[in-house]
């Protein structure tokens, strides 16, 4: 178990589709080493998720978990989920925007349109297969991460430029507003 050094954007292993693990592999003591690394660097840089090609694991593979956590308070509370091979499935085409943050782009957040309804599926770190549905502003977590997998950062999603601001203006001027969004977002959908 380490705390493993984050990548940031443009980094190439950060830039790459990660590849596939063989589910007979997951179980193994370096997949589980790889798990404990992504859980303990993600809790000790407060991330709401991380993804292994973060971390330099080109594999495909990521863990969310969401607290209380200073980076992001308005956040609803999500259990820890490690998932390996993750497929997403969009349920409808309703979708929101959502102002993003990211581990790997730091400074810097924006607004990124995401789906609400999605279908979530890939393997435990048993191995065992495992699918759930996910509705409401939680979404948006399990895409940006399942993202990272395919190269994708949230500043290559950002369709407004506008709404690029630092963390420092965002919490001054906008993050009461966008707080308020995610209230009624989880007061419809109770995520
Ligand atoms: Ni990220």
């Amino acid at each position: 178990m380490a705390v493993r050094e984050i990548l940031q954007i443009g980094h190439p292993v950060l830039a790459a589709r990660a590849s596939e693990i063989d589910p007979a592999d997951i179980t193994t003591p370096e997949v589980q080493g790889w798990i404990d690394d992504l859980i303990d660097t993600m809790r000790h840089a407060n991330g709401a998720g991380i993804a292994a090609n973060q971390v330099g694991i080109p594999h495909r593979l990521f863990t969310v978990e969401v607290g209380d956590n200073p980076r992001y308070p308005y956040k609803p509370r999500i259990p820890l989920t490690v998932i390996l091979n993750p497929e997403i499935r969009f349920l409808s085409d309703r979708t929101y925007v959502g102002n993003e943050g990211c581990l790997s782009v730091p400074g810097l957040r924006g607004d990124v349109s995401r789906h609400l309804e999605i279908a979530v599926s890939g393997y435990d770190r048993e191995g065992a297969p495992m699918e759930f549905d996910v509705r409401g502003y939680s979404a948006g977590t399990w895409q940006h991460e399942l993202d990272h997998l395919d190269g994708i950062l949230f500043p290559h999603r950002v369709t407004d430029p506008t709404t690029f601001c630092s963390w420092q203006v965002f919490t001054e001027f906008r993050q009461a507003a966008f707080a308020e969004t995610v209230r009624e977002l989880v007061a419809e959908w109770g995520a």
